[in-house]
């Protein structure tokens, strides 16, 4: 939550620099904005920031300020997912000490704020902000009567409580430091310049020579770099990698959101997994095979994709696996031993739900595998054995492309844990024709005009059975995130046991009925809805009867799961837009929840 961007070189335009970086960031947080940069004016010999914030999203915004001129060479920037305080303009970040020459922007919650204002209040420091931000520059004022810069921000950080990723710049001395134990930093090392974010998507276009900052780690950036070790400041080797996303990836390209831009990125994913993954699937079922109990874990729409993979594995490979939701995961972990392999599942790599268990696995020495889309990602960091799923930045908060990358890399999986490789190669290049038909003009149309159909219900309900119930689950979710309709995602089976009661005429109910061992059954259950008056949309590869609508998905064997999925993200996006929401950023949530 909460995208940060920061910049310190050679380059003149250091404030706009920022605010491209944090238009890259915004999925990341929403609420309000805004950056400050020292201005290089000799004339005036300013030391402090301008700093200048608005409410809500960036959009087209251009600076019409000092900060549009291009004449500074360092700033930092920020875009916020509010937790501490409402969303204001002076609750905006970032937040500056009472000289003015030390401004803050943070991703986390500092858990002992409270005290800690108290405390420099008394000191005789000012607070303009609601927030818990706010402390942190005014407790490095105060360190920096007695000490240098670093070892002030060093102290200030040590003294936080809880999780906490803070970028601080001084105007005095041209730098900035980063610290962290939570909550991403990628450093981007340029000629001459150095980038600090949330993420890499605004640093590829500069430089793809990086340096992720572990947890309890530092980096002073000016004229050069060093890292060093929290809480005690020593100095460490740094380690650099290459991100190999291209500039365009973090782009929304021809296309009006990130959203549809994504579904529309799933076949070249798919067909890339198909092509390139042989080897590390063949590997990572190994490690599977020699594991005493499977856990599957995973939040959200990664959850059900974990869900989905524990069917594939059962049906594929007669191999059990537990699944569990992320959160819950700390309370059902008493058997976990040496021998247990827990796979998290996780597009962002950062989801705390996901890395907190994990980090407990760990603990007590589990084996722990990671399937992730971020390199360098604190999930990654932390598996034994991990695999990214390689399907390039993915911006809109509505999860499309990784959901279906993570379920043809478990698919994958299970026909390799079968024995299988082949038949689950050509099974995804398969799938991903299949996608690119129904991407097709003509479906979209089709879809379009579900979708006008739709929009103005109250609820809508998604069955599946076997391999469909994640897609049920998985279409709920994307429907309602994005269109903010009530929908429900359930078994089949479950409809008699409750659901069916809110049954009526006209209720819209989506059944995902592939060619396999379920389709009798949730035909059935079509026909049950369909005589309490409910307006029946079928996806299938065969037109049954009892569909009111029908949308063609062709039958792909067990990677049907992966297919099927992509009407229901389409008609969760056409609605949001004729309904005249941002797909891309829906309301109350951020892409990467990194605060419990
Ligand atoms: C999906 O559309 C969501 N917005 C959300 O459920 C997401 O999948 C979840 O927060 C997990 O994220 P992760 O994959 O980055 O861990």
């Amino acid at each position: 939550m909460c995208g940060i961007f920061g910049y310190v070189g050679k380059q003149n335009n250091a404030s706009q620099i920022v605010l491209e970086g944090l238009k890259l960031l915004e999925y990341r947080g929403y609420d309000s904005w805004g950056i400050a940069a020292k201005i290089k004016d000799e004339r005036l010999k300013m030391k402090d920031f301008i700093v200048e914030k608005h409410i809500g999203k960036i959009g087209n915004a251009l600076l019409n300020s000092q900060l549009s001129t291009p004449n500074s060479q360092l700033s930092i920037g920020h875009t916020r997912w509010a937790t501490h305080g409402g969303v204001t303009v002076k609750n905006a970040h970032p937040h500056l000490d009472c000289t003015k020459t030390i401004a803050v922007v943070h991703n986390g919650i500092v858990e002992n704020f409270q005290e800690l204002k108290t405390e420099l209040i008394k000191k005789g420091h000012r607070f303009i902000s609601e927030t818990d931000t706010e402390i942190i520059p005014h407790l490095v004022e105060e360190n920096l009567k007695k000490e240098g810069f670093a070892t002030s921000v060093r102290d200030a950080f040590n003294e936080l409580k809880g999780m906490n990723a803070i970028v601080v710049m001084n105007a005095v001395s041209n730098e900035i430091i980063a610290a962290k134990n939570g909550s991403p930093l990628v450093v981007g090392v340029g000629k001459n310049e150095f980038f600090i974010a949330s993420d890499a998507s605004g640093i590829v276009k500069y430089t793809r020579k990086v340096i992720f900052i572990k947890d309890n780690e530092m980096a002073i950036l000016g004229k050069n770099i060093q890292i060093l070790s929290l809480p005690k400041g020593k100095k460490l080797r740094i380690n650099y990698e290459t991100v190999n996303w291209e500039p365009e990836d973090a782009d929304k390209g021809k296309y009006k959101h990130f959203m549809i831009k994504e579904i529309y990125d799933q076949p070249k994913v798919i067909y890339n997994i198909a092509e390139n993954y042989g080897d590390q699937i063949e590997n990572f079922a190994k490690i599977i095979k020699d594991a005493r109990g499977t856990f599957f874990i995973g939040a959200g729409t990664a959850y059900y994709a974990c869900i989905g993979g524990a069917y594939l594995f059962s049906t594929v490979a007669n191999k059990h696996v537990n699944v569990v939701v992320a959160s819950e995961f700390n309370y059902l972990e008493n058997f976990l031993n040496r021998e247990s392999l827990v796979i998290a599942l996780s597009q962002s790599g950062e989801t705390i739900d996901v890395v907190e268990p994990i980090t407990r696995a760990k603990q007590k020495k589990s084996t722990v595998a990671a399937i992730t889309n971020t390199l360098g990602s604190s999930l990654y960091r932390l598996a034994d054995h991990k695999i990214l799923l390689g399907a390039g930045p993915e911006k809109a908060v509505a999860s499309t492309k990784a959901y279906t990358a993570k379920l043809s890399l478990l698919l994958f999986l299970a026909f390799s844990l079968a024995g299988r490789n082949k038949e689950g190669k050509k099974l995804l290049v398969q799938t991903d024709r299949e996608i690119r038909r129904i991407l097709d003009k003509k479906n979209i149309e089709k879809i379009k005009k579900l979708a006008d159909k739709l929009c103005r219900i109250d609820h809508i309900y998604t069955l599946g059975r076997g391999l469909s119930y994640s897609t049920a689950l998985e279409a709920a979710l994307k429907i309602k995130e994005v269109s903010y309709i009530h929908a429900e995602g359930f078994a089949g089976g479950e409809l008699k046991h409750g659901t069916l009661a809110l049954i009526s005429e006209g209720t819209p109910c989506i059944i995902f009925a592939p060619i396999d061992e379920t389709y009798e059954a949730i035909i059935s259950n079509a026909i049950e809805i369909k005589a309490r008056g409910g307006f029946v949309i079928g996806i299938s590869p065969k037109r049954a009867r009892v569909f009111d609508y029908w949308i063609k998905i062709n039958d792909l064997k067990q990677a049907s799961l992966i297919a099927q999925i992509i009407p229901a993200q389409l008609l969760g996006y056409f609605i949001a837009i004729k309904k005249g929401y941002d797909p891309d950023k829906p309301r109350n949530l951020a892409k990467s929840v990194t605060v419990k």
